[in-house]
């Protein structure tokens, strides 16, 4: 199969490469001063998890995500857009730190800001 026909999930390396990525990705969360208080409360094993799954499934990987919708997991913890971007900022650089090519990292954090507005809470509670 050539690399376009591949699925985003094949092309950065499947479910291992995702499990390490999330790994990284939030370590780096956790040590920003300025999202690291939202997680204090939370299983971060449980989180850890949970992303590998959604991530799995969002880049059209073989794998169904279990858990409950991102609004409902979200809305009314007070994440702005300013917070979503810090996240998605530590994303880029993971992926990118991890090697994966540059023209899919794009395209992962393109599919992942489509969900600012289930994270924020910017629009109802859709998704
Ligand atoms: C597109 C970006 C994001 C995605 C795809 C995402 C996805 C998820 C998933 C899959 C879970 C686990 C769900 C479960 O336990 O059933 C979760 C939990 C959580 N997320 Fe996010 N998240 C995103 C952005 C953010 C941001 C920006 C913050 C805060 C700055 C955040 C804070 C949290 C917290 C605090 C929990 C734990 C909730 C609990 O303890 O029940 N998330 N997220």
């Amino acid at each position: 199969m050539s690399a376009e026909q591949q699925t985003l999930f094949e092309r950065v390396g499947g479910e291992q490469k995702i499990e390490e990525f999330i790994h990284e990705f939030y370590d780096r969360v956790l040590a920003d001063p300025e999202l690291k208080s939202f997680f204090k409360n939370t299983s971060m094993d449980k989180i850890r998890r949970m992303q590998r799954e959604f991530f799995s499934a969002a880049l059209d990987g073989p794998i169904t995500y279990s858990g409950r919708p991102l609004s409902h997991i979200h809305h009314g913890r007070g994440i702005t857009q300013n917070h979503f971007a810090l996240y998605v900022g530590h994303l880029l650089d993971t992926l990118q730190d991890q090697g994966i090519n540059e023209q899919d990292v794009q395209a992962i954090i393109s599919r992942i800001n489509t969900y600012v507005n289930n994270i924020t809470g910017d629009i109802g509670s859709a998704g």
